[in-house]
């Protein structure tokens, strides 16, 4: 399980949103939200901008845009740890809605850089602009609308970030956003839900990376095929997002968290040093030891068990996190 964001960036995210929805009615942001689990649990792709007016991006922004930035967040501080020292100079965010990965990408990096998200949805360019207004390092963002499809270019960018995108596109589409990305970016990074349908979208535009000449730098230790046997398994990691009180409204329940599940890949020309092994289950504390399970570079999905006769390795293992890389810096 990651870590929450940055608890200044993602609490000024979780104001701009109370803000924006301040004024709606409670019913008129329920009802919109309905109906948008309903549009995306539906037939995607569709041919027009799901989030059709100020009332369908607030919703969505309040009840999914926590989740998503904290899930980027993650994939991002993954990345991250392969190239210390690196930080993008600027970013692209295509599909980028109302901003999420924008704001985790300025909670990754500190400081200044061109921003520019794309959507063809110009209500949800328009919030995403307004929510902008709360984080200075998106106060120059650019927020452009551009469609999805075969005649989408992108201009040249250090980073270009994919989020929550492919599932609404079809499969051409799908192709021509990737290799779109990858034609324009030095680092690409994708992120879809933690479901297998996501993970198979996320795969498919893995082999596209590594055909373009890109590397995994994560969460892959590799830039080999996957060792998992297609519809047995799919790789997903958590994050961590405190709910919102809209989402306490619409979906009920008690518990002040809610862990997103999500699968990404993070690709790049720079030169990264990925993982040795990353652990890709919760790991399981039993006394006296703990079961990890590993992605290695064999490249081969693997168990191994971290018993108190280990040491440090051992400490090291019970503070280690579902996501997390295996072993931890200076335990190798
Ligand atoms: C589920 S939302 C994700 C928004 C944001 N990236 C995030 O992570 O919160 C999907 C976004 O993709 C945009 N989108 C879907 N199909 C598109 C297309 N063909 N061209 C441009 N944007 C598209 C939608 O308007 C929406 O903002």
């Amino acid at each position: 399980m990651n870590a929450p964001a940055p608890l200044h960036t993602a609490e000024t995210l979780r104001s701009a949103l109370a803000a924006a929805l301040d004024g709606l009615p409670a019913r008129q942001a329920a009802q919109a939200v309905e109906r948008l689990i309903a549009n995306y649990r539906g037939a995607t792709p569709t041919d027009a901008p799901i989030l059709r007016d100020r009332a369908d991006v607030a919703a969505y922004a309040a009840y999914r845009m926590p989740a998503t930035f904290e899930a980027v967040r993650s994939a991002l501080e993954a990345f991250a740890d392969t190239v210390p020292g690196w930080a993008p100079g600027d970013h692209t965010d295509v599909g980028g809605g109302t901003g999420a990965a924008a704001w985790a990408v300025s909670a990754t990096w500190a400081g200044d850089r061109p921003v520019t998200v794309l959507d063809w949805a110009e209500p949800a360019l328009a919030l995403g602009r307004e929510l902008a207004a709360a984080n200075p390092a998106l106060h120059a963002a650019r927020w452009h609308r551009s469609r999805i499809g075969a005649a989408l270019t992108l201009d040249g960018a250090d980073l270009v970030t994919v989020s929550y995108v492919l599932n609404e596109l079809t499969a051409p589409d799908r192709a021509a956003l990737v290799d779109a990305a990858a034609g324009a970016a030095q680092t690409v990074v994708i992120v879809e839900p933690g479901t297998p349908d996501g993970y198979a979208r996320v795969i498919e535009a893995r082999d596209r990376l590594i055909s373009a000449g890109f590397r995994v730098a994560a969460p892959c230790p590799h830039s080999a095929a996957c060792p998992i046997v297609p519809g047995t398994d799919w790789c997903h990691f958590s994050a961590r997002v405190s709910r919102s009180s809209l989402h306490r409204q619409v979906k009920g329940g008690s518990l002040p968290y809610e862990d997103e599940k999500f699968s990404y890949v993070a690709a790049t020309r720079l030169p990264v040093t990925p993982a040795p092994a990353r652990v890709v289950r919760k790991p399981q504390i039993r006394k006296g030891q703990v079961l990890l399970d590993l992605c290695e570079t064999d490249p081969a999905l693997h168990r191994t068990t971290v018993t108190k006769r280990h040491g440090d390795r051992y400490r090291a293992a019970r503070d280690t996190d579902w996501g997390d890389p295996w072993p931890p810096a200076g335990h190798a």
